[in-house]
């Protein structure tokens, strides 16, 4: 327990850019938060898609302390041993033929270095997206964003970035030209209402990619890896993409970022064609590291095909619910009405939810793949409770 009021200092010290709850947190483990009360907080929305193995999993914390004894940093510019076990530890997460990745510090930073290898590496420029799409902040994930103010507050954006409506091949097909370097998309539209893309959709941009020699590019920062009982989206179809961009739940907590790249697409990227400095450093490598061992050997991408499951289950009957979107455990629970006021009774019952700006009626939940059935239960006893009124 503190005297000193954080959250307005945060306010006071901070340029005024996120609308923040109100609430102060200290601690974490697992499923659960703690405020600087002392009071706990059932986590459903993952401390933002990103505690995939929990808050503080103490594998991957025990691996964090480990590194910070050892090397906190060096750049790309020499070799590491932890950054090696980290591109291999992707690798074997990978689908065949897609084993090589550039490793960075944010899921933006991932599309931005995903737009640049399609562009240089087909020598095209265009890129096509979705509308009702989010890949991040900076300029180039920002011009392939068609969601509210998020572009058009900064627009021009950079040019040769087109939209089409997500889910519809035949827009695709006539979008496509000689000159489209790649076709950019979230498989699940987490900020956009939690729209999932089917099978015939993914296998027909697959083909169409194919075709035309343009490169297919999943944004999988929310996806992947794990989140929805598979490492990488087009597992579930056997689609395999040219680029992967992921961020967010690979490092369990530490900023990362990294691109999964097709093997011949990799071997026509030139040296120094991309870089950053932070991009495969030591702490984030150890993180990558562990937190794909977490997800192996605690077996939490079935775990998050479980208790997704559970949580239909136990919610599909309850007043006002009028469907599911998602897959695993990036859940969109679609109510009859706005669900804001039922993610506040929630939060009153000290159970952390969200929305998505896409869809109003859409309750998102993205809890770590940890959870378990005492976390599910307590979700759902609080879910009937907010809704029972
Ligand atoms: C699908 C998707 N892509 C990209 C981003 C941007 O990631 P970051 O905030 O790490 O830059 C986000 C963030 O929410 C996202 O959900």
């Amino acid at each position: 327990m503190s005297d000193v009021d954080f959250a307005a200092m945060e306010t006071r010290f901070g340029v005024p850019t996120y609308s923040q709850l109100p609430l102060t947190l200290v601690e974490g483990s697992g499923c659960y938060v703690t405020d600087s009360n002392g009071e706990r907080w059932l986590d459903f929305y993952g401390g933002h898609a990103v505690a995939l193995t929990g808050h503080c999993h103490p594998r991957v914390v025990a691996a964090l302390r480990e590194q910070t004894g050892r090397l906190l940093f060096f750049s790309n510019a020499v070799s590491s041993d932890v950054r090696a076990l980290a591109l291999r530890d992707l690798a074997s997460t990978a689908p065949a033929g897609m084993s090589r990745s550039f490793l960075c510090n944010s899921g933006a930073e991932a599309n931005e270095a995903a737009i640049k290898i399609a562009r240089k590496t087909t020598g095209r420029r265009k890129v096509i997206s979705m509308e009702g799409g989010f890949h991040g902040r900076t300029m180039g994930a920002l011009s392939a964003t068609q969601m509210g103010h998020y572009l058009s507050d900064y627009a021009p954006g950079v040019p040769d970035h087109v939209f089409i409506p997500f889910g519809d091949l035949a827009a695709a097909r006539a979008a496509v030209d000689t000159n489209t370097a790649s076709i950019m998309l979230e498989p699940i539209q987490s900020m956009g209402g939690m729209r999932t893309a089917d099978e015939p959709y993914l296998a027909g941009l697959r083909a169409l990619c194919d075709e035309t020699g343009t490169l297919l590019h999943f944004d999988e920062v929310q996806t992947g890896p794990g989140r929805t009982g598979v490492w990488w989206y087009g597992d579930h179809f056997g689609v395999v993409p040219d680029l992967i961009s992921t961020a967010k739940g690979l490092g369990s907590g530490v900023p990362v970022g990294a691109v999964l790249v097709r093997d011949e697409i990799a071997e026509r990227i030139a040296l120094g064609d991309q870089g950053t400095t932070f991009g495969g450093g030591m702490l984030a490598s150890v993180a990558i590291s562990a937190t794909i061992g977490v997800l192996r050997d605690e077996d939490l991408l079935a775990n998050a095909t479980l208790r997704g499951a559970q949580i239909q289950d136990g919610a599909r009957t309850m007043p006002g619910v009028a469907g599911f979107r998602g897959r695993g455990m990036l859940l969109g629970i679609v109510f009859d009405r706005p669900a804001k006021q039922i993610v506040a009774g929630l939060r009153a019952r000290h159970v952390l939810s969200g929305t998505t700006p896409g869809d109003p009626n859409v309750l998102r939940i993205l809890a770590p793949l940890v959870v378990g059935d005492m976390e599910v239960d307590a979700f759902l006893r609080a879910l009937h409770d907010v809704l029972r009124g």
